[in-house]
């Protein structure tokens, strides 16, 4: 079983100051975790504050989008080179928000995905499907479309570290989390496409994230199913108790 990854995604939060303490928190919160790692993904203004507290610990830092050229006339837009100069080993690709809102497509992805391996970032890939999707019964095919497209690009090379995160839309930002039946079922049959991708042992090793109304209520449960490999928290990890808490989910009973 791959270490669980659970990784914040601020969005469009906080300022650099509000970064900085809530990173501080997580720091501290996560001093001598074990069996688990931890990710923050900061606005980009926030991004050498927060590398600044999070150096010598254990937490890794992540841009929430990048732009795949290396330079030049692009206006507004931050290579992966910036990323990695502002401290950053991991990026969010594909977000929904960005292909809802930003035109972002599986084009736009593989791209990225390819231009972020190149640099020395982990790609954390996002995937999922709307509601419409889903009642029309076409997440398993829409969201295999996204992963194959997302890496149309990509070196076998890179799958190792590959994460990937299922968020299905309608539970992002929502409070309707799937069930761990649902999240499980997605998770599998992304895993069955990785390993048709790779193979089987670099499939079985990619951690896969769920994403969508995480909440330190329903972390456990999501967590206990066996293709879910970590979490990726929106809403939620504002709060630092909270992601803290998400972060060492189950550790009572002792489970992982
Ligand atoms: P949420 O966001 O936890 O607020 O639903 C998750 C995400 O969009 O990554």
């Amino acid at each position: 079983m791959p270490v669980p990854m659970l990784a914040a995604n601020w969005k469009m939060n906080c300022l650099a100051d509000e970064s900085a303490e809530l990173a501080r928190s997580v720091v501290e919160g996560c001093a001598g975790l074990k069996g688990r790692d931890v990710l923050l993904a900061a606005p980009f203004t926030s991004l050498h504050v927060v590398a600044r507290e999070l150096a010598g610990s254990s937490v890794s830092l992540a841009a929430q989008d990048m732009f795949w050229e290396q330079s030049g006339a692009w206006t507004g837009e931050v290579s992966a080179e910036m990323i990695v100069d502002a401290g950053c080993s991991h990026v969010v690709i594909g977000h929904s928000e960005r292909r809802e809102h930003f035109g972002e497509t599986d084009y736009t992805v593989a791209r990225k995905v390819a231009a972020a391996h190149a640099a020395g970032l982990i790609p954390l890939l996002c995937v999922g499907e709307t509601l419409a999707q889903r009642e029309a019964g076409q997440t398993a095919e829409v969201v295999e479309r996204q992963l194959r497209g997302g890496l149309f690009e990509f070196e076998q090379a890179g799958f190792a570290s590959l994460l990937l995160a299922y968020e299905p839309v309608w539970a992002i930002g929502t409070g309707h989390t799937a069930s761990s039946e649902q999240a499980e079922e997605v998770h599998a049959g992304l895993r069955t496409v990785l390993a048709d991708m790779s193979d089987t042992d670099t499939a079985a090793g990619i951690r896969i994230l769920y994403g969508g109304s995480v909440k330190p209520d329903n972390v456990d449960e999501l967590m206990a199913c066996p293709n879910v490999n970590g979490a990726l928290v929106g809403g939620a990890s504002l709060k630092a108790e909270d992601f803290l808490r998400i972060v060492h989910h189950r550790e009572q009973s002792g489970v992982i």
